[in-house]
């Protein structure tokens, strides 16, 4: 079967890349835009570079800053509302993950018509929307290069998984100046996201040839970088570093898929509204000491990259044991270590979220799919009762 390998129609990087919005909403005749955002976005005062970015290129901008951490299906009807009232002619995504996977069910539905669960799955839109701009302020979820979107049903606690080619953002902005200001915590959590997406892309079963060299470069950057943007969140060439590494990552796993640790999360974020990140961060070494056994020798790689010398002298299956102990260390050091329990979660949900995290989309790419009660397992390492 070929291989498929998606991205942003461009990519514009660099320290200040937003400028270089200007030429492309001259060239497409872009007027008036929705900026789909959160309150925080807003609160660390990064919506205005944007704006007077668009400005610059002639258009106007109409704020949705409603977004939710975990972005629900009553943030898209409202974003698609204000969209169609407003007459916009395109959509520029300015946050993280939320905002991004928000903006592309915007673009979808407002296009498409109808309930957004009709569009569950894959490619099943009919129509490509309005011009689709990715602002990225994290570094990050890599979705500002990914086709992928997931929105919660509050009703049913249950995350809805999209990948459509027509959510494709047609630009994605990497804009380091966006970045120099975000929180610790943020930073760390959206760091040790990104690292998961570089690590389960992979060791996932839809990798290839491309996949692999992009998720080595990623797990290399971002495992160097992150607790040092962490304590020096001003260090200019680290953020530099950590873009570019969550931006490979995102290019890697938007082909190749991801794994266990987004399928477990994604329920944690449903049921409980815990952040993406460190639901992810909290899971990920587990996880990784589970899978390590279906592939051992890509483990052992991932520790080759991480700590070339400790490796020498040792085996492989010692290797992949390093790998685990080395990401379990680095998430003790930028603060995700920490245990299920403290926020909120509960013994006697394992069981349903278990089931849940078999039904998700991202299981079907990862090395091995486990049984239900391994699944429960899994997160009672991470409870402390
Ligand atoms: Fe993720």
């Amino acid at each position: 079967m070929a291989e498929k390998f998606a991205a942003a129609g461009m990519s514009l990087f660099g320290y200040g890349a937003l400028a270089d919005l200007a030429p492309f909403l001259k060239r497409n005749t872009i007027k008036k835009v929705l900026i789909v955002t959160d309150a925080s976005i807003r609160k660390l005062g990064l919506l205005k570079p944007v704006q007077t970015a668009l400005m610059d290129g002639g258009a106007e901008s109409v704020v949705f800053d409603g977004v939710m951490s975990n972005p629900t299906l009553e943030n898209v009807s409202a974003g698609v509302k204000l969209m169609k009232d407003n007459e916009c002619d395109g959509i520029v995504a300015v946050g993280g993950g939320s905002a991004n996977d928000c903006a592309k069910a915007i673009c979808i539905l407002e296009a498409n018509g109808g309930e957004l669960r009709d569009y569950v799955g894959g490619n099943k839109a009919k129509e490509k929307g309005k011009y689709l701009i990715a602002v990225n302020t994290t570094a990050g979820t890599g979705s500002e290069v990914s086709r992928a979107f997931l929105i919660s049903d509050e009703k049913e606690k249950r995350k809805l998984i999209f990948k459509d080619d027509y959510a494709m953002p047609d630009i994605a902005v990497n804009d380091v100046q966006l970045m120099m200001n975000l929180p610790a915590s943020i930073t760390a959590q959206t760091g040790m996201d990104a690292l998961t997406h570089a690590i389960e892309g992979y060791i996932s079963t839809g990798r290839f040839a491309l996949t692999d060299l992009l998720a080595k470069d990623a797990i290399k950057l971002i495992y160097d970088n992150l607790e040092l943007v962490v304590q020096e969140p001003h260090n200019k060439i680290a953020r530099e570093k950590m873009s570019l590494g969550q931006y490979l990552a995102g290019l890697s796993f938007g082909s190749s898929g991801l794994g266990l640790v987004h399928a477990m999360a994604h329920q944690l974020g449903a049921e409980y509204h815990l952040a993406h990140g460190l639901c992810n961060a909290i899971l990920l070494p587990v996880v990784m000491d589970y899978d390590l056994n279906y592939c051992p020798e890509r483990f052992a790689e991932i520790a080759r990259i991480l700590d070339a010398d400790k490796c020498i002298g040792k085996n492989s299956e010692e290797c992949a044991f390093y790998a685990v102990e080395l990401v379990d260390k680095l998430s003790e050091k930028v603060g995700t270590k920490v245990w299920l329990d403290d926020f909120g979660v509960k013994e006697e949900d394992l069981s349903h979220l278990a089931e849940r995290a078999l039904e998700d989309g991202c299981i079907l790419t990862a090395p091995h799919i486990p049984e239900k009660e391994e699944i429960i397992k899994l997160f009672k390492k991470v409870m402390r009762s």
